[in-house]
């Protein structure tokens, strides 16, 4: 059998954090690659290092601080997640949707989720946001679901819906502000591969026909247990690179990070946006 989680183990991770901080946080949210920035935004900031949690994965890449800051932003209680786990790091999929459950335990409502994703849309730019109307499943239409395991009837069915994992009036919120702030946002499907390799130009071309616009390594499965746990999802992308589907431009992390400093300003105002438009 595998690492699947178990009601005790959400309990003893949510009631960690309670120790640390008396918030009672309406929105989650996570930091996705060189994102983490954004965190320094939060008002009166309580911190929980991720190690302080039983259970939790620990994250082991750079430009992950690894740690759950917990405060207000534009008025909202907000738990924010300063840097998360990749499958590629080892962790089993149920694992890595525990985060998302003790952030559902701790009461949030609305889970929003960034990552830095190379661009497979030839009309994106590094340093463009992409709202996600939609993902594909790779990694878990090969058998890599965080929901595998035993159900949790008490949190959410056998069988979750996916029509919508992205809540269309958070959408519409995101695009009301992008329109505000005179911000442009692109929109489309990102798709979560395991990683950590970057993808090969035929992986991409590939990709492409598939109907993706967006690839990264992470996202997909917390959008799930969100879904599954009855939160409204938001998720938004940070384009690091564009997707090398011609095999002459490499890719790398550094680059990844870099372009985080770009799309930590306009994540900031998208977020705060969309965050103050929240009733
Ligand atoms: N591929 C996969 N994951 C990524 C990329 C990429 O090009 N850029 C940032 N995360």
């Amino acid at each position: 059998m595998g690492d699947f989680l178990t009601m005790q183990d959400i309990q003893t991770a949510a009631d960690a954090v309670r120790t640390h901080s008396d918030v009672q946080p309406r929105v989650g949210m996570i930091l996705g690659s060189g994102l983490g920035p954004l965190a320094e935004s939060v008002s009166d900031p309580q911190y929980v290092t991720y190690d302080q949690i039983p259970g939790w994965p620990v994250s082991t890449v750079e430009g992950h601080v690894g740690r759950l800051v917990l405060g207000e932003l534009e008025d909202q209680p907000v738990i924010v997640m300063q840097g998360r786990t990749h499958y590629y790091e080892g962790y089993d999929m149920p694992r890595l949707g525990l985060p998302v459950r003790v952030m559902q335990n701790l009461g949030i409502e609305i889970l929003i989720v960034t990552n830095a994703a190379g661009a497979v849309n030839p009309d994106f730019e590094p340093g463009d946001l992409m709202l996600l109307t939609d993902h594909l499943n790779f990694i878990g239409m090969a058998g890599n679901n965080p929901l595998r395991g035993p159900n949790l009837d008490e949190l959410g069915p056998r069988f979750p819906d996916m029509s919508k994992v992205y809540d269309r009036d958070l959408q519409a919120l995101a695009r009301m502000v992008s329109d505000e702030a005179k911000l442009a946002i692109q929109q489309g499907v990102y798709v979560c591969l395991a990683g950590p390799c970057f993808e090969t130009p035929a992986d991409l071309r590939f990709l492409r026909t598939a109907g993706v616009d967006a690839v990264g390594m992470s996202t997909v499965p917390e959008a799930i247990i969100g879904r599954h746990g009855g939160s409204r999802v938001m998720a938004v992308s940070g384009i690091s690179n564009k997707a090398n589907l011609d095999g002459e431009t490499e890719t790398t992390h550094e680059e990844v990070l870099e372009a985080g400093k770009v799309l930590v300003p306009k994540l900031t105002t998208l977020l705060r946006g969309v965050l103050r438009k929240l009733s």
